[in-house]
């Protein structure tokens, strides 16, 4: 592909050998990223970034420091491989920037056949036929420009245009504070990476995955673990720490039949059946002995589809107490919930836990938040000495 200035500039590319794909592992030139993450899990994403790709990622602004929320740049000289397994992400986009005054430059034969070039190279991480139709996000949809675009983006890479979202997904904008240039991005996978293939079963309420990847890896998750979700619902968190990492035991619970069902047939789909324990516990009464579980994590009902607010008050109270109960001295319980106001109310109540972070995230609309408690009795279980994954203040 076009060599990608620090300031996004092409320059004249390189030959390609025809046929030629790119090497698994290979280390590549720098290009440009733009990770999107549910607003307020910025620092996981980039976390888990930097766990992942070492020096081969350099992150830039921060939310904190200017940055938009809800999305990390990044450059990486990494293959796009290692990027399509991160699990804290909504969606990856690989960004090149033209030094174009209008759009229509794009159609100009250097401009592109770099288009050609990213897209072709986003094309060869997946199995072929993965991607059928095309989709171009931009202002100005209808006009005459972007029709000639698309049309021009269809006979160059055999894909169908889609009329309200495509597999190969592009985005073109300016970028902020920039009149003289115009961005492309290219998502990197048919489908946001939080939609993931191991869910063959849905159910109304379902935990966004990445999401619930952030609120594992939130309890400092080790091999060593009994790890417990309370209200499993389809299984989201069960199977999001299990792909973390493995755990002695990894138990969810739901009183519903039909959740446990949807939530069998997702962990076998994700191919962890025989790592995974599912039982239709009550989680006001669990038939665990006391101090047995090392990390714990739950997506409660918040009265929005699950429950309602009157049920909430009579529920979180005891669900608490009984979480505690049944948890380890310092274990770590990472939950969500929209009912922030009671949540606080009753910890502020309890001397069972301790909260270590609160964290506000957005999600389709809401803005539940996500509490990580420690069970008081010691300072934090031994070997989890740190939270390596609390937002930085
Ligand atoms: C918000 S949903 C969890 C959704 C789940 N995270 C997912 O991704 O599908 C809450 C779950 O708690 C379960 N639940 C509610 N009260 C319960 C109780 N007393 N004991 C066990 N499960 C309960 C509900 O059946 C529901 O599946």
């Amino acid at each position: 592909m076009n060599k990608q200035t620090r300031q996004g500039q092409t320059k004249k590319p390189a030959p390609r050998s025809p046929g030629r794909k790119p090497h698994k592992t290979a280390a590549r030139e720098t290009c440009f990223y733009e990770a999107v993450a549910a607003e307020g899990l910025e620092f996981i994403a980039r976390r888990e970034l930097n766990a992942r790709l070492g020096q081969l990622v350099t992150l830039h602004r921060t939310p904190e420091s200017g940055g938009e929320p809800g999305v990390v740049h990044f450059r990486s000289t990494s293959s796009l491989y290692p990027l399509l397994h991160l699990k804290t992400v909504q969606a990856i986009y690989l960004i090149r920037r033209y030094a174009v005054p209008r759009p229509r430059a794009l159609l100009g034969d250097e401009h592109f056949r770099a288009l050609l070039g990213d897209i072709e190279q986003v094309r060869a991480v997946h199995p072929p036929g993965a991607f059928q139709t095309f989709f171009i996000s931009a202002a100005g949809g209808e006009s005459a420009v972007l029709k000639r675009l698309k049309s021009a983006l269809a006979e160059a890479t055999g894909l169908r245009e889609g009329l309200e979202e495509g597999d190969l997904l592009l985005r073109l904008r300016r970028p902020p504070g920039n009149q003289t240039s115009w961005e492309v991005l290219i998502r990197l996978s048919p489908r946001p990476l939080a939609t993931r293939s191991w869910r063959v079963c849905n159910r109304e309420g379902a935990l966004n995955a990445a999401v619930a990847h952030a609120m594992t890896l939130m309890t400092d998750p080790m091999p060593r673990d009994v790890f417990l979700n309370l209200g499993c619902g389809s299984g989201t968190l069960l199977i999001e720490r299990l792909s973390a990492m493995p755990a002695r035991r990894a138990i969810g619970c739901d009183s519903d039949p039909q959740a446990l069902a949807c939530a069998r047939q997702n962990i076998e789909a994700a191919g962890c059946i025989d790592a995974a324990e599912l039982y239709d516990w009550d989680m006001r009464r669990l038939p665990l002995p006391d101090a047995s579980v090392d990390a714990l994590c739950a997506d409660l009902p918040f009265g929005h589809l699950v429950g309602s607010h009157e049920d909430n008050l009579i529920l979180y109270p005891v669900v608490l107490a009984e979480a505690a109960r049944v948890a380890k001295p310092g274990a770590l319980f990472a939950l969500i919930t929209h009912e922030v106001r009671l949540m606080q109310r009753l910890l502020g109540d309890t001397h069972q836990w301790q909260k270590v972070t609160e964290q506000r995230i957005a999600l389709g609309g809401l803005y539940p938040h996500i509490f990580v408690l420690a069970r008081s009795g010691a300072s934090i279980a031994p070997g989890r000495a740190t939270i390596a994954y609390s937002p930085v203040r």
